[in-house]
C-alpha cells in the first residue's frame, strides 16, 4: 500500500516519503498527515477478519492497534513493531453518569485500561515502530505526563533510549513515577508545556533524536484505532456524538481522520459529531471556535487547570482539530474546575473512574444537554482518556474537602466520600454500621 506524508494545508498538499524525518511541511510549515493511495480492501471482509483476529494468539492480532493494521498501512513490514497489547479497551455503560449528564444512556470508551493507563499507548506503539524503522536510537517528547509514561515504556521495551521533558512540578506523581520506573532519562524543566515543546523540537532536530509528540503523524495513525475498535465493539453502529477532552488536540485530529477515512472507505455511512471539551483555564480552542471567522488560535500564555493532562495553552494540532470538528458538525465546550471535579466523582461512583482530564467529558455533556445542543435521547460515547490511579492526590483531596483550584478557591466536594477514622473497637465500629 503506497503510503506518503502529505501536508495538511489545503493550499499546499505536497507529498513526502514516509521515510523522511519530518514533523512539519518543509515548504509551508503546515502539519503533516499519513495518506494512502490505492486503498483497496473490502470493508465487510475486513470487519469479519478483525473479529476473527480476536481469538488469535499472534501478538499483532492481540494488539487492539495492530489488529486493525489495514487502516494504518504506513509500514512495509511489521519487523519494527513492539506491542504491549495496547488498545483492547472496554466500552462501558454508565447509567448514573448518563443521568447526571442529562442523557438517557451514555457509554464510556475507557482508554485508561491501556498498558500504561492512557490512550497514548495506541499511538505510541506506532510512533516507536516508525522510530525503529528509521533506525533511530533515541526518542524524545515533552509531556503533561501520559505521553512520557507511554513513550518511556514503549522505547524501553524496544531497546532504544527515551528522553523525557516535563514541566517541573506540574505533572502528577503517578505519571512521573511511571517515567522513572520505565527507565526514561527525565528532565524536569522550569517552563510550561508549550515552552518546552519549542525547546525539545530544536534539540531533537540538532541532535538527531526522533520526536514523539502528537505532532508526529504516525502517533495519530495509532490513535485512529480507538475509533475503529469502538465501532467494532458497537457492531458498526455509529453514535450521534463522540465526546473527548482537548489538550494539544492530537486525539481530536486522530478521531476525525479515522472517521473520514472509514466513511470514504465504505465502513460507515455517516460521521458522528465530535464534542471537544477543554478546561476553562486552558481553553484556547474553545475561544477559537467561538470567534468569528475562526482564523487563528490565540494561545493562552499561562494555562491553569488541576486537570494537568490538558494544561496546554498553545495546542499544535489546532488546524487539524478545527477542520475535523467543523466537518463532523461538532462543537467545542469548556468546563470549570468544579464541573470537572464533580463529574469525576460521579464517574468514579459508577465503578468506572478516570483521571481529571477525562472527566471533562461528562462535565461537557452535562453543559451541552442543558444548553439543548445535545438531545437527551442522543446516542453518546465519551472517551475516558486516562486511568483513575494516574492522579490519586487529586482524589484524596476532593473526598476530604481539601481540593483547591489554581486560583486558590476551594472546590466544593459535592460528592465527597470521606474515609472514617475509627478506634480498634468492634462495638464502636458496629454502631457506625
Ligand atoms: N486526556 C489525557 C489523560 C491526556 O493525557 C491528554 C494529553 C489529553 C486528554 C488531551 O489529548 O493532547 O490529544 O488533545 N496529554 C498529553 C501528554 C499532552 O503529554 O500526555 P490531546
Amino acid at each position: 500500500m503506497p503510503a506518503q506524508l502529505t501536508c495538511f494545508e489545503p493550499t499546499c498538499r505536497t507529498h513526502f516519503s514516509v521515510t523522511e524525518v519530518l514533523y512539519n511541511c518543509p515548504k509551508c510549515g503546515g502539519l503533516l498527515e499519513a495518506t494512502y493511495s490505492g486503498w483497496e480492501f473490502d470493508p465487510e471482509a475486513l470487519k469479519s477478519l478483525w473479529r476473527a483476529r480476536r481469538v488469535s494468539n499472534a501478538p499483532l492480532d492481540q494488539s487492539g492497534v495492530w489488529r486493525y493494521r489495514e487502516v494504518i498501512p504506513f509500514l512495509e513490514n511489521f519487523d519494527s513493531v513492539v506491542s504491549l497489547r495496547e488498545g483492547n479497551t472496554p466500552l462501558l455503560p454508565g447509567p448514573a453518569a448518563a443521568r447526571y449528564g442529562g442523557l438517557d444512556r451514555l457509554e464510556f470508551k475507557h482508554q485508561g485500561f491501556n498498558p500504561t493507563g492512557s490512550f497514548k499507548d495506541n499511538g505510541m506503539t506506532c510512533g516507536v515502530a516508525q522510530a525503529l524503522r528509521l533506525g533511530m536510537r533515541r526518542v524524545a517528547c515533552v509531556s503533561t505526563g501520559n505521553t512520557s509514561a507511554s513513550m518511556a515504556a514503549y522505547a524501553s521495551a524496544a531497546g532504544i533510549e527515551p528522553l523525557i521533558f516535563i514541566p517541573h512540578g506540574n505533572i502528577s506523581y503517578g505519571k512521573l513515577a511511571q517515567a522513572l520506573e520505565y527507565g526514561a532519562r527525565t528532565f524536569q524543566v522550569e517552563a510550561n508545556f508549550d515552552q518546552i515543546l519549542a525547546l525539545v523540537r530544536a534539540l531533537a532536530e540538532g541532535l538527531g533524536i526522533y520526536l514523539l509528540n502528537s505532532i508526529n503523524p504516525f502517533r495519530i495513525e495509532g490513535q485512529k484505532t480507538i475509533i475503529v475498535e469502538m465501532l467494532d465493539q458497537r457492531s458498526w453502529s455509529v453514535p450521534d456524538w463522540i465526546v473527548l477532552p482537548g489538550g494539544n488536540l492530537g486525539n481530536t485530529s486522530a478521531f476525525g481522520k479515522a472517521l473520514r477515512e472509514l466513511k470514504s472507505w465504505g465502513f460507515i455511512q455517516k460521521i458522528p459529531r465530535l464534542a471537544v471539551i477543554q478546561a476553562e483555564g486552558a481553553a484556547p480552542f474553545y475561544e477559537l471556535f467561538q470567534a468569528s471567522g475562526r482564523q487563528r488560535l490565540q494561545p493562552v500564555g499561562h494555562p491553569e487547570t488541576l486537570a494537568t493532562a490538558i494544561k496546554i495553552g498553545d495546542p499544535v494540532s489546532w488546524p487539524k482539530a478545527l477542520k475535523e470538528v467543523e466537518e463532523s458538525g461538532g462543537t467545542v465546550g469548556k468546563v470549570s474546575e468544579q464541573d470537572i471535579a464533580d463529574a469525576k466523582a460521579v464517574i468514579g461512583k459508577c465503578g468506572i473512574g478516570c483521571e481529571p482530564a477525562s472527566a471533562a467529558t461528562l462535565a461537557g455533556v452535562r453543559k451541552l444537554t442543558a444548553a439543548g445542543i445535545m438531545r437527551p435521547d442522543a446516542d453518546v460515547v465519551a472517551v475516558l482518556t486516562g486511568n483513575l490511579l494516574k492522579d490519586p492526590d487529586y482524589i484524596y483531596r476532593y473526598h476530604t474537602g481539601q481540593l483547591d483550584a489554581p486560583d486558590g478557591a476551594r472546590i466544593q466536594s459535592n460528592f465527597a466520600n470521606r474515609p472514617i477514622v475509627v478506634p480498634n473497637d468492634p462495638g464502636k465500629i458496629a454502631a457506625l454500621l
